[in-house]
């Protein structure tokens, strides 16, 4: 048996072969830290078998009758699986898994274990929430080897560690959240789950700038990674599965932060529009994709003369470097400059939208705001746009459509590739929407705002 030393960098993760006083990477000091690594041994390898004798007898699953969680875990919680659920501080982490936990409590033995809060706060919350209390076993504790102990004797079926950060394996370098210590307990919590089929929620935290990107390097080693976004002082989160072994990725699930915690919202479609009938200049309502639904959501712009010698580009929602992209196709193609001035775009609702289908309605909100001419309130645009001024189709474009007509919008400009046939037309119940199709981004706008 011999065991390697490896350093890595506590900022950029990079690996280093040996101790240095800079990263050659990022260049940050004093950022690398050694990382023990597993002692290499000789073991038996299980035989290899025909593919054909692997018995894949579906996964079973266990619901948590939270609707919109069981749908980003693809049909409900898989035992033996690791989940990671990464956000922001005070996003919601806690609330979720206390409120899944206390519904699979009824049928699965449980433990959520914190190493952040005392068990009378994580009591007080869960009464809050209506959790069944007696059913729920809870622990407060941080060192790892402990718990797995715990969950042994307990022959705990679904547990949570809240927060990963906080835990540590004492033979580990590091203090607790280091990047050695973090992989070290997420790898002793993947070996334990699937060892005794064990289901096990990871609790991560990440902050804005990534600073503590914890998280981010342990998405390789879970079965699933979920994200859960949302902006504090807002009402709707939703949980994104960026990584999912036993589901789709990016699909969605929408929550209702209230007084009595999470409820889920099962029709979200609408939610993303600014309740406003009042049509103004700026506002854009677009069709996006989101794991396996569409989404009706709304996007402003905002394009004023600078006053400073640097113009501000404020994107919320979407990101910078494509905005760019677009900003110079309007300047180029359509004849649209907004040099020198400031603009700033919004994507209602604290959503984030990154798909270029998007390109099409921001292109469409800068004009409506440069023109100050508002669009017909009942008017939806989707589209990716080419550097070339060429409209591209978006996948799923009926169903776009079809969700766009269920909330009454009846003008839709769109992609020329995407204009259903006449028979679709009738069939799927989209009769009622006109769409106004083009092949180019400059003869789309300029008839918009004609
Ligand atoms: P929490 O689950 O503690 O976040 P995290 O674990 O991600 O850090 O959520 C904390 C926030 O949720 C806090 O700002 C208060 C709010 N909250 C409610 O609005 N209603 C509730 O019922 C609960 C439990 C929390
Ligand atoms: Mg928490």
């Amino acid at each position: 048996m011999k065991t390697a030393q490896k350093f890595v960098c506590q900022s950029c993760q990079a690996p280093h072969p040996k101790w240095a006083g800079q990263c050659s990477q990022c260049r940050a000091w004093n950022s690398l830290e050694a990382m023990s690594q597993a002692p290499v041994s000789k073991v038996q390898a299980s035989p290899p078998q025909r593919l054909s004798d692997v018995n894949v007898s579906k996964w079973p699953r266990m619901p948590t009758a939270l609707g919109e969680f069981d749908r980003v875990l693809g049909g409900g919680l898989v035992p033996g699986a690791v989940v990671l659920l990464g956000g922001d501080p005070g996003v919601g982490k806690s609330t979720l898994l206390l409120q899944a936990l206390g519904q699979l409590s009824q049928k699965h033995r449980i433990l959520y274990v914190t190493g952040e809060e005392s068990l009378e706060q994580v009591a007080a919350r869960a009464q809050r929430l209506n959790v069944p209390l007696e059913d729920t076993w809870v622990m407060a504790e941080t060192d790892c080897q402990a718990i797995l102990a715990e969950a042994r004797v307990h022959r705990t079926e679904i547990m949570v560690l809240d927060s990963v950060q906080t835990l540590g394996i004492s033979e580990v370098a590091g203090a607790p959240g280091s990047v050695s210590q973090v992989r070290a307990v997420t790898h002793a919590c993947v070996q334990f789950a699937k060892q005794h089929n064990t289901a096990i929620f990871l609790v991560g935290h990440v902050t804005k700038d990534g600073a503590l990107a914890g998280p981010r390097m342990l998405e390789h080693m879970v079965d699933t990674v979920l994200y859960f976004e949302g902006e504090k002082d807002r009402t709707y989160r939703m949980v994104r599965a960026v990584k999912n072994r036993f589901g789709a990725v990016n699909e969605m699930g929408v929550f209702a932060m209230l007084d009595r915690g999470l409820k889920p919202v099962s029709h979200p479609s609408a939610l993303f529009l600014s309740h406003t009938e009042q049509p103004m200049p700026g506002r854009v309502i677009m069709a996006t994709w989101e794991g396996t639904r569409p989404l009706l959501v709304e996007v402003q712009a905002l394009v004023d003369d600078s006053q400073g010698s640097q113009p501000r580009r404020v994107m919320v929602g979407l990101e910078s470097q494509r905005v760019a992209m677009l900003l110079a196709v309007l300047s180029r193609h359509v004849g649209l400059s907004t040099a020198g001035q400031d603009v700033f775009i919004n994507v209602v609702g604290g959503l984030r939208v990154l798909e270029p289908a998007a390109d099409l309605a921001i292109l469409a909100a800068v004009m409506s705001s440069v023109r100050n001419q508002a669009l017909n309130a009942s008017t939806v645009v989707f589209g990716e746009v080419g550097l070339g001024g060429e409209l591209r189709p978006v996948p799923s474009g009926q169903a776009r459509l079809a969700a766009a007509v269920q909330h009454g919008l009846k003008h839709a400009w769109i992609p020329a590739a995407n204009q259903p046939k006449p028979k679709d037309l009738r069939a799927e119940g989209l009769s009622g929407c006109q769409c106004h199709a083009f092949h180019t981004v400059d003869t789309l706008l300029n008839q918009l705002f004609a």
